[in-house]
Formats: C-alpha cells, sequence, structure tokens
C-alpha cells in the first residue's frame, strides 16, 4: 500500500518539477524577447534579420546538422523515458485514486453515522436501544417502551447493499427506525446514504468474532434455563452445565434440540441482531422476550392489549416478518426452508411456495459481494457466516414445530 502511495507522489513531485521548469523556461523567454524587441524599436543600426546572410552550406551541414540533431536526440530520449514511466505509474495512481475515494467516502459516513445513527445504535454499531411511543392505529398513545437498535456490525452478512440502502432510505414502519433518505421524505441524499454504507463496510465483524457473539446469546439463553433447573448450582457448577447443556442439546436426536433451536430464534447477542425474534415475535424488540417478561409488560401497560398491540407472548406469530405459524406449508421440506434462511429473500424473487421476496428477510449463512474487491487479495468480498448449516437447521426444526 505504501508504495502505491509512494509511486503516485513520486508521480505528482515529477510533473511539479517539469511544470515549473516550463514555466520558468517561459517566463525567461519572455523576459528575453523583450529586452530584444525594445532595443531594436525605431532603430535599423543592424541589418534586418530578412537581409541577412544565412549560414553557408558548410556551416550548415556540420555544426548546425549536429546540434539540430543532437537536440532531437535528447528530446527523444526525454520522451522515450517519460512515456512508459507514465505507463508504469498510472495503473498505481488510479487505484490509488479509487481509494482515496473510497477511504474519503468512509470517513464522512463515520462522521454522518456519529450524528444520526450513534445515539441509537451505539457508538460503531455496536447496537443500543431507544425510547419509543406505541400508538394504535387511531395514534392515541399505548405504551412507552424501550425498543432495541440492533448491532449494525452484522447487517452487510444479512442484507445486500441495496437492501441497506433501501432500509436507510425508507426506515421501518412501526418501529423507531426513521426514513433517512430523500425517496422516504428523510434529510440525506442519495450520496450521504451510499457513505452510511461505505462506512457500514468497515465495522463488520470477521468471522472469529460473530461466533463469539452468537455463542455469547446461546449461553446467555442457557444459563437462564439451566439456573432455573438448579436452582442450587454455584457459579462454576451453572458455567460448566452450560457448557455441557450446548453440546447435548445441539445434537438432532437431543430431548433439548428444540430448546436449543429456540434460543438461536431468540439470540439476545448485539441487541438481538442476530436473532429471528425481533422480525418474527410481537414485541420482542421491546421487552416481550418470554412469558414473564410479557407478562410484565403487559400489567404496566394494561392498553397493549386493549388496543391489540401486544396479546401475549406469541413467539412466531409474526412483527416485521410475517408469522410463521403454518409456514411447513409454504416450505414442503426443512430443506427448502434452511435454503431459504442461508441466504434470504431478494426483491421480486419467489421463495417457499411461490411467495414473491420484498428483500426484507436476512440471509444467515454469510454472503459474498461480487461488486467489491477486496484491495490485498483481489477476490470478491465476503462477509461472515451468522449460524453453521448445523445451527440453521436446529432453527428450522424449532419454526417447524410452532404450528
Ligand atoms: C431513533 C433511533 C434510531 C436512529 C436515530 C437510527 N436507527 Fe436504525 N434502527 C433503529 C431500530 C429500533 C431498528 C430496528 C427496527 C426493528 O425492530 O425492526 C433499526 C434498524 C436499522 C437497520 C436494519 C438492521 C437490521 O438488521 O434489521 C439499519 C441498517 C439501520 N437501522 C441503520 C441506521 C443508520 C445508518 C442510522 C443513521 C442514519 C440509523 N439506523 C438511525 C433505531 C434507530
Ligand atoms: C429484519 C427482520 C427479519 C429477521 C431478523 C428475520 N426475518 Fe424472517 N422474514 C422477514 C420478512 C420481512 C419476511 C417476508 C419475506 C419478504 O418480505 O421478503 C420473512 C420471512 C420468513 C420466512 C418465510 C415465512 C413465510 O411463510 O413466507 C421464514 C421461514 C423466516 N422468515 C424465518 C426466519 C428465521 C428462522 C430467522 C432467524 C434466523 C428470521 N426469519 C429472521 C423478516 C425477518
Amino acid at each position: 500500500m505504501s508504495e502505491m502511495i509512494f509511486a503516485a507522489s513520486t508521480q505528482r513531485t515529477i510533473g511539479v518539477v517539469i511544470a515549473s521548469v516550463v514555466a520558468v523556461g517561459f517566463l525567461v523567454y519572455l523576459l528575453f524577447n523583450f529586452r530584444i524587441g525594445k532595443r531594436e524599436i525605431g532603430s535599423e543600426i543592424e541589418v534586418a534579420a530578412n537581409r541577412k546572410p544565412h549560414s553557408d552550406d558548410d556551416e550548415l551541414e556540420t555544426k548546425k546538422l549536429d546540434s539540430h540533431l543532437g537536440w532531437s536526440l535528447v528530446t527523444l530520449a526525454a520522451i522515450s523515458i517519460i512515456l512508459p514511466l507514465y505507463w508504469l505509474m498510472e495503473p498505481a495512481r488510479q487505484e490509488n485514486a479509487d481509494y482515496g475515494w473510497v477511504k474519503r467516502f468512509e470517513k464522512r459516513g463515520a462522521a454522518e453515522y456519529e450524528e444520526a445513527c450513534a445515539g441509537c445504535h451505539g457508538p460503531g454499531g455496536v447496537g443500543g436501544v431507544t425510547s419509543f411511543t406505541l400508538t394504535d392505529s387511531e395514534g392515541s398513545f399505548v405504551a412507552q417502551v424501550d425498543w432495541k437498535a440492533p448491532a449494525l456490525t452484522t447487517v452487510l452478512s444479512r442484507f445486500d447493499e441495496s437492501e441497506v440502502t433501501h432500509i436507510l432510505n425508507y426506515g421501518r414502519g412501526g418501529s423507531p427506525m426513521p426514513a433517512w433518505g430523500l425517496p422516504g421524505g428523510g434529510p440525506l441524499t442519495e450520496q450521504q446514504i451510499h457513505q452510511l454504507v461505505v462506512y457500514l463496510r468497515s465495522i463488520q465483524l470477521d468471522q472469529e468474532e460473530v461466533i463469539n457473539e452468537v455463542n455469547s446469546g446461546l449461553t446467555t439463553g442457557a444459563r437462564i434455563l439451566v439456573k432455573h433447573a438448579n436452582p442450587d448450582f454455584s457459579d462454576e457448577q451453572i458455567d460448566a452445565a452450560v457448557e455441557a447443556w450446548l453440546i447435548e442439546a445441539s445434537n438432532p436426536d437431543s430431548e433439548n434440540y428444540l430448546a436449543y433451536g429456540e434460543l438461536l430464534f431468540n439470540n439476545s447477542a448485539a441487541q438481538g441482531a442476530n436473532s429471528c425474534a425481533r422480525c418474527h415475535t410481537p414485541g420482542f424488540s421491546y421487552g416481550a422476550v418470554d412469558a414473564e417478561s410479557t407478562e410484565e409488560l403487559l400489567t404496566e401497560w394494561p392498553k397493549l392489549v386493549e388496543s391489540g398491540v401486544l396479546n401475549g407472548w406469541e413467539p412466531g406469530k409474526g412483527a416485521v416478518g410475517p408469522s410463521l405459524y403454518g409456514v411447513n406449508s409454504h416450505f414442503p421440506t426443512p430443506g427448502d426452508q434452511e435454503s431459504f434462511i442461508h441466504s434470504g429473500s431478494e426483491l421480486g424473487v419467489s421463495y417457499g411456495n411461490a411467495r414473491s421476496g420484498t428483500g426484507g428477510m436476512p440471509g444467515f449463512g454469510g454472503r459474498v459481494d461480487d461488486d467489491l474487491t477486496d484491495r490485498e487479495t483481489g477476490a470478491s468480498v465476503t462477509y461472515s457466516q451468522i449460524y453453521t448449516p448445523e445451527q440453521i437447521a436446529a432453527i428450522v426444526a424449532y419454526e417447524r414445530s410452532l404450528g
């Protein structure tokens, strides 16, 4: 990288030197010309240039010719050195210009992010929470809730850039995520939205970090189950039991396999960014994360039930995404459903039993972006896988058990 920047700046230096030599030379030429011109005005002391006898053949064919040929050789040599140098340096210069462009976008996107997004999505996109007023269909107050804003550090694993751009342009109706782009009535131009997307590229987690994040959510969920079943366990006993539970439950033959799928479905890490429940379970994003917490929420805000905004703990009953009850009839085999969850939906592309996608369903099996190339390897950019094929199979088993 430093080599290329060096190449580009050497080229610039050479350019500047040549330009200054030419400029100074031209000035000197003008100066002399004026002085000679001045001396001549009104005088014919010397014979006019066109009346002067020119050099004779002897001189023309020897000294003059040699000097002209000599100078031709010098200029030819200069051109033959500079031209290949230009061709050698031009690709590096172009690449640096492209890279500089991306870096500038990223920097501006980072500044915009700090200003417009960090308040909800946290510094660097780690996720956060925001207060939100729920209203009924007539717009009357129903409840004041804390709504989780998902981490954005895996968003490009789940959505492609056009889908993220769509979310940024139009926001998410019914949630605190406002429309930001001009097409959705927001304040940001197309270029500013693009800068935000370029910034998001720079904060995506690598594969190991995603695995750790997913596991931390699993561990949190399993800990609650284990604690509940073994109220007398010490902290160390619980740690060991949680580890053992996760290994045992991830086996498709285990009687805890569906509970394992449920934990993945409800994964709490990164403010639910990698969960399914935030889009498929009513109220999950604002605290209805299990039967107990839903009950508390409904007690605190009785209008939730009265208005029909939240009717109780109904896992998979639909929120941003559709209800998953009866999903088995849309996907004849678990395998079809698994591959859908692996890559998500695409605008206008049908899935399952010929339902049409909007691009709103994220993919969880990782993503390759063919429009972007890695600067170092030259290969297409890849984004980390969130769930392994085995984990997706467990989630699907749980979903298909919902009814
Ligand atoms: C007022 C709080 C708030 C602000 C400000 C905000 N967001 Fe959001 N955003 C949310 C919430 C809440 C969600 C999740 C909505 C849901 O539950 O479906 C969300 C969802 C998203 C998503 C979809 C993520 C996913 O995985 O589903 C993206 C992308 C996003 N926001 C980017 C941004 C960017 C970029 C900005 C700044 C221009 C921004 N948001 C500003 C609250 C906010
Ligand atoms: C950001 C919100 C969001 C998240 C997170 C999400 N989904 Fe979806 N899901 C949707 C939307 C929206 C659709 C409808 C398809 C479309 O609009 O393209 C959908 C559709 C589906 C369908 C097809 C339902 C049908 O009958 O048409 C299944 C199955 C599904 N999602 C499962 C999951 C699973 C499993 C997860 C977690 C691994 C998950 N979803 C995470 C938004 C989401």
